[in-house]
């Protein structure tokens, strides 16, 4: 007896399954990673989404609560397990999973228990998918993202963590406010450690294509007038005032997850402020991590930009790296 599907179709190719060409994987289904997720799935970039985190019956809502959405998506698979097989051929993996800040807590202090979680994440991403491009994002991700590279064995322009991607887009929007126009067309980095230690390069700020450190020389600095530091405050301390009025960060980190994600998927060669490998630069000359302005495409990071900096710039760029070098030295078994 022929089957509805049988009669319905007149042609089966044997291959039920095609292998996914963009599949993403979010590790972790929290506030982040679900924002990353819907982000990812908003922008059509995966032909099949994987999600996995440790507790079983969220896992399994957000899954199918994302899988009734099918009909207003583009992304034809959507799955999820706790077992790792289910991200298998990925070609990019958001991780997001640990703990996250409590009020009033720094990122750094949450590195031991995130390092205990990514001891067992990272191994079981690279079994299934060693070709992945994989995005950190759980915090202190500069950290996590050295973490990252040392437990996957990847080459380094594989491993990028979100870093001052965020930072970076919250400067820009502060910026936009000051002056009435478009956060896409005032152009700014906010460049090191993401967190309370990063650096806003002002002599970069650029708005039409005329540097405002061209029109007000001292702009960022304690001579001025305008007081265009206090941004770089407002940037500092945002993450902890949204942590404090609503207990978490979750939309601006999972729209610049997905915006990274687009960079690679289709690769574009943007440039985006992410954490990568910093040694050799700047005159630094250990194994961190932090964010400086990297083309990425394909390959994940292909470049990174070698940006003019002023030599105070540069030195807050070493304080960041001594800072995070220091907690790197007391992490065990990586
Ligand atoms: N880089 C950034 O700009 C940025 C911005 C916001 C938050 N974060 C960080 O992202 C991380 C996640 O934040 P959140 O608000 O989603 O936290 P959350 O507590 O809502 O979610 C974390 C999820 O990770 C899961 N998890 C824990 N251990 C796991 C494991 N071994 N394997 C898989 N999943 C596991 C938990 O079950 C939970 O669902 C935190 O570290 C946070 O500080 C980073």
């Amino acid at each position: 007896m022929a089957t509805i599907s049988e009669k319905l179709f007149t042609s089966t190719t044997k291959e039920k399954t095609a292998v996914p060409k963009n599949k993403i994987t979010v590790v972790g289904v929290g506030q982040v990673g679900m924002a990353c997720a819907i982000s990812i799935l908003q922008k059509d970039l995966a032909d099949e989404l994987a999600l996995v985190d440790i507790l079983e019956d969220k896992l399994k809502g957000e899954m199918m609560d994302l899988q009734h959405a099918s009909l207003f998506l583009k992304t034809p698979t959507i799955v999820a397990d706790k077992d790792y097989s289910v991200t298998k051929n990925s070609r990019i993996v958001v991780i997001t999973g640990g703990v996250r800040q409590q009020e009033g807590e720094s990122r750094l202090n949450l590195v031991q228990r995130n390092v205990n979680v990514f001891k067992f994440i990272v191994p079981q991403v690279v079994k299934y998918s060693p070709d992945a491009t994989l995005i950190v994002v759980s915090n202190p991700v500069d950290i996590m993202t050295y973490v990252t590279w040392k437990l996957s064995g990847l080459p380094q322009n594989r491993i990028v963590g979100s870093g001052t991607n965020l930072d970076s887009a919250r400067f820009r929007y502060l910026i936009s406010q000051k002056l009435g126009i478009s956060t896409s067309s005032c152009h700014g980095y906010v460049l090191g450690e993401h967190g309370d230690s990063s650096v806003p390069v002002w002599s970069g700020v650029q708005v039409g294509g005329v540097s405002l450190q061209s029109l007000n020389p001292n702009i960022g600095t304690d001579q001025d007038k305008e007081d265009w530091k206090d941004v770089h405050k407002q940037v500092v301390d945002s993450a902890y005032e949204v942590i404090k009025l609503k207990g978490y960060t979750n939309w601006a980190i999972g729209l610049s997850v997905a915006d990274l994600s687009e960079s690679i998927t289709k690769n574009l060669s943007r440039i985006h402020p992410v954490s990568t490998m910093v040694k050799n630069f700047y005159g630094i000359t250990d194994e961190v991590f932090l964010s400086l302005p990297c083309v990425l495409n394909g390959q994940g990071v292909a470049q990174v930009v070698n940006q003019k900096l002023t030599d105070e710039e540069v030195a807050k760029l070493k304080k960041s790296a001594d800072t995070l070098l220091a907690i790197q030295k007391d992490l065990k078994d990586l």
